[in-house]
């Protein structure tokens, strides 16, 4: 049993479609990037997971399981439970996730309960100073702020962690440092990540699995270096360009030509289409289905045909 399946997943925020049926899965000690351009549905996904979506939003159809359990049919109570039991989050921006009024030692102290060792734990986020547990989340730099998160957040060794582009606003070392020690962190205490990221070089080296999302739907996803080394979807390609895994780390993904959809209601066919160099008619008004090629799963009418280029392709949209 997979330990995260999202299944035909729709979320509607008034008038905007966010996901436009997203199937996502995740094993129990894998990590997953979720990768796609701002606005593809990553932090709905990710916080559709622990069902901490903002009031204004809706689920329409489809469902998340964690653990088998299915998230946005318990009730409240039983879903802070299942958060609580199997689930640990970390954001963008870590100052913003802390209690601005309260030293970080305090706030430790209250995530561990009685008994809990604060200062083993901000060790294994390799912050020793004793300086931190005294300080307030203002105090201390976006990288510090980041690590008590991830401190908080892997306290209770989570079955799975998801983080959402928890080192998009850190510079390229303290990045770094940070996604050592969340992906260490991880590994000893075999959580799952669910690592929703812009970095997909970073994704290529430290993922096993790679979800890359369009118009709200993952549309192609697979083992990471399979997906990014040799992409079916003219979108993973577009984004992939030709050697990401071989790209220095920190760089960002290029921009495809043209601009992602907004979408108002369910995508009639291939929500790619527009900017879709291999569109035929059919890519209009049909919505593409899974297509298994080697070990990917996508989302493409041609996937048949276009997997069998034997190099990856440049699209020009
Ligand atoms: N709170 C919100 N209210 C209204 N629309 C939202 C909200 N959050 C996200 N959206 C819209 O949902 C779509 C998906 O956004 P999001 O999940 O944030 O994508 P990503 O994380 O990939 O940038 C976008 O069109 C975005 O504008
Ligand atoms: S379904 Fe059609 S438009 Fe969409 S990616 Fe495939 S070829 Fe391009
Ligand atoms: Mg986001």
């Amino acid at each position: 049993m997979s330990l995260l399946a999202v299944r035909n997943l729709v979320i509607d925020y008034a008038e905007t479609r966010a996901l436009d049926g997203a199937d996502l899965d995740l094993a129990r000690g894998e990590t997953l990037g979720l990768v796609g351009e701002s606005g593809s549905g990553k932090s709905t996904l990710g916080s559709a997971v622990g069902r901490l979506l903002p009031t204004t939003a809706r689920r329409t159809e489809g469902e998340v399981l964690v653990a088998g359990e299915p998230v946005f049919d318990l009730p409240a109570r039983e879903v802070r439970k299942l958060r609580k039991k199997h689930l640990g989050f970390v954001f963008q921006d870590p100052i913003a996730s802390l209690d601005p009024t309260m030293r970080v030692g305090n706030q430790l102290r209250l995530v561990l309960g009685r008994g809990g060792d604060v200062r083993f734990h901000l060790g294994r986020v390799k912050l020793d100073d004793p300086r931190v547990l005294r300080a307030y989340p203002h105090q201390l730099s976006g990288g510090m702020a980041q690590r008590v998160a991830i401190a908080m957040a892997m306290a209770t060794s989570p079955e799975l962690l998801v983080a959402d582009e928890p080192t998009a606003a850190l510079d390229t070392q303290v990045r770094e440092e940070v996604l050592n020690v969340v992906f260490s962190l991880a590994a000893d205490a075999g959580t799952s990540i669910l690592w929703l990221s812009h970095d997909l070089p970073a994704v290529a080296r430290r993922c096993d699995q790679v979800a890359v999302m369009y118009g709200g739907r993952v549309v192609e996803r697979g083992p990471a270096r399979e997906v990014l080394g040799r992409p079916v979807h003219p979108y993973t390609a577009a984004l992939a360009g030709s050697a990401p895994a071989a790209a220095g780390h920190g760089v960002r993904l290029e921009p495809v030509p043209g601009r992602p959809p907004v979408l108002t209601g369910p995508s009639p066919g291939c929500a790619f289409a527009p900017r879709c160099a291999f569109a035929e008619e059919r890519c209009d008004h049909e919505r593409p289905q899974p297509v298994l090629v080697r070990e990917q799963e996508v989302l493409c009418h041609r996937a048949a045909e276009l997997s069998e280029a034997e190099t990856p392709r440049e699209v020009t949209a």
